[in-house]
């Protein structure tokens, strides 16, 4: 049913919005007192213009204050709401109520592939050691010439652009099949941002993490499935980034502009 709350000072009510009723329905897990998860629903009162971050934040304000799960900047620039919503990965704050179809329960439940630790949370410990391993930062011995800059030209930047946009939000790894059933797998968020790095002209280290990536575990695992690409919330072309990347194994370096 749609209804009006009386809320002075809410932005929703002075423009005069309807509120309407959503059912959530969120796997919890507590490992002190269950040992398996169970779906538990829940009626929340949004507006359109809510996202699924401000349905969770009310449920634990108003309705139980253990439910967990992670969040900080509430803008899609943190990573740390990743999850799953109705069976696709994405973030709870850049997922609008209203995009969703809300005659239907709403399913929310953590990202897969990595432990689960608590109610919406994963422990992401696995997932940043991969990160860790392709050494995602610049590797450069020499000084730059004028002692300040290490100039790049535009065709040169432009070749990582794209991978230099991941919030580490895990939304592809934890969406990749591969990753499901292979935790050894790098997955895909490792790899961007090993492309990000292999791929800029200032770097000295490509040669290194091609060969990591050329491991058991490293780019050959990826059987391009797309689930990732389609996952990203930062619109990064992941599938894209792992073909470059292989292309870069075979041939033995990265395809760069000279200028
Ligand atoms: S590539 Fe996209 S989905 Fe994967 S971790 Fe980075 S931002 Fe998240
Ligand atoms: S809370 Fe920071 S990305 Fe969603």
């Amino acid at each position: 049913m749609t209804t009006m709350t009386e809320e002075p000072g809410n932005p929703s009510i002075e423009a005069g919005i309807a509120a309407f009723t959503v059912t959530l329905i969120i796997r919890r897990f507590d490992p002190e007192t269950m040992s398996e998860p169970i779906w538990q629903d829940f009626d929340v009162e949004m507006y359109p213009t809510d996202r699924v971050l401000d349905a969770l934040h009310k449920i634990k304000w108003e309705q139980d204050g253990s439910l967990s799960f992670r969040r900080s900047c509430a803008h899609g620039i943190c990573g740390s709401d990743a999850m799953r919503i109705n069976g696709r990965n994405r973030l709870a704050c850049k997922t609008l109520i209203k995009d969703l179809d809300i005659s239907q329960p709403i399913y929310v439940e953590a990202i897969k592939g990595l432990p689960l630790e608590k109610d919406l949370i994963v422990d992401m410990e696995p997932f940043f050691a991969s990160y860790r391993e392709i050494q995602p930062f610049l590797i450069a011995s020499k000084e730059p010439k004028d002692g300040k800059e290490r100039i790049q030209s535009v065709a040169q930047r432009a070749v990582f652009d794209d991978t230099t946009k991941c919030i580490l939000c895990a939304a592809c790894t934890s969406s990749c099949p591969v990753f499901w059933t292979d935790g050894q797998y790098f997955g895909p968020a490792a790899i961007v941002n090993a492309h990000r790095f292999i791929f800029d002209s200032r770097d000295e280290g490509a040669a290194v993490r091609l060969d990591i990536l050329n491991d058991k575990e490293g780019v050959w695992r990826c059987r391009t499935t797309f689930n990732c690409s389609e996952a990203c919330p930062r619109g990064i072309e992941v599938t894209k980034a792992i073909a470059e990347v292989k292309n870069a194994v075979l041939s033995g370096r990265p395809s760069i502009p000279t200028a």
